[in-house]
């Protein structure tokens, strides 16, 4: 097998999917794209238009004409949409609170789908969301489905926002809106949150960061010597 090949890593928010998929890019010398960053990007958009999240024609208009780029950064990637960056914005509550709302939206998931491929046209990607196994990239060698209990997701958070100075309340309301969010993107009608038949399924609650990167890594590299 060719030495670049596609990993999808897909589950609930908080579960450690990006800190983890960036690093297994990097060791692999991957492409790394974040596209729950890309949907964030698009609920900014909504926002700074001040449009209702119901307006959906307006939304999928934005998304169509929206252009992404990821640039790298000192500690993580920079989120740029439109020319303006929004590496902080999309973080914040704002954002959280409305995002799965605009993902819900399927032109917004066409749209999104389509410039996710484009990027994973360009060679060996590790790409993480909630659809990357099942949707967007459905023939991906790998396919990991990580969770972790929703009380450690939330810790999880609540120590990364505070590091970060984003305020995002107690430790109680961040566990809430992360449940509402993950009910919310598992119930969707267009390519909800949901284990692809052929995805293997980590446990990362009692795991460091390190040995969910070693086992993940341990499975690309069983694909590729295959
Ligand atoms: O980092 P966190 O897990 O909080 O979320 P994220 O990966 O940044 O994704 C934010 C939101 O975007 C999710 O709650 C989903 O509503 C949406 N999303 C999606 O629908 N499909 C994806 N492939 C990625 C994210
Ligand atoms: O992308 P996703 O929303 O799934 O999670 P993340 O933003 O990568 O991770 C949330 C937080 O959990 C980060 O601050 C990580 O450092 C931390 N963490 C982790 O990702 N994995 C562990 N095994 C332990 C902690």
């Amino acid at each position: 097998m060719s030495k670049d090949i596609q990993v999808a890593i897909d589950g609930p928010a908080s579960a450690g999917k990006s800190t983890v998929a960036k690093r297994v890019a990097k060791r692999f010398k991957y492409i790394y794209c974040d596209t729950g960053a890309m949907y964030r990007a698009i609920a900014w958009l909504a926002l700074d238009h001040h449009l209702a999240m119901d307006d959906t024609a307006a939304i999928s208009q934005l998304a169509q004409q929206a252009e992404i780029e990821f640039k790298p950064g000192e500690e993580e990637q920079r989120v740029f949409v439109n020319g303006t960056e929004v590496t902080k914005a999309i973080r914040g509550n704002a954002v959280s609170k409305n995002v799965s709302a605009v993902a819900a939206i399927p032109a917004v998931r066409t749209e999104m789908t389509r410039q996710q491929r484009a990027i994973a046209d360009k060679g060996g990607i590790v790409m993480d969301g909630r659809d990357i196994g099942t949707t967007v990239l459905p023939h991906a060698q790998v396919k990991i489905f990580l969770v972790a209990s929703a009380h450690e997701r939330a810790r999880r958070r609540y120590e990364e926002n505070k590091e970060k100075g984003i305020h995002t309340g107690t430790l109680a309301e961040l566990q809430a809106a992360i449940e509402l969010r993950d009910q919310k993107d598992s119930t969707r009608k267009v390519s909800p949150l949901v284990q692809a038949a052929d995805a293997i399924k980590l446990d990362s609650t009692h795991l460091t960061i390190d040995q969910v990167v070693d086992q993940i890594s341990a499975i690309i590299t069983k694909k590729i010597n295959n």
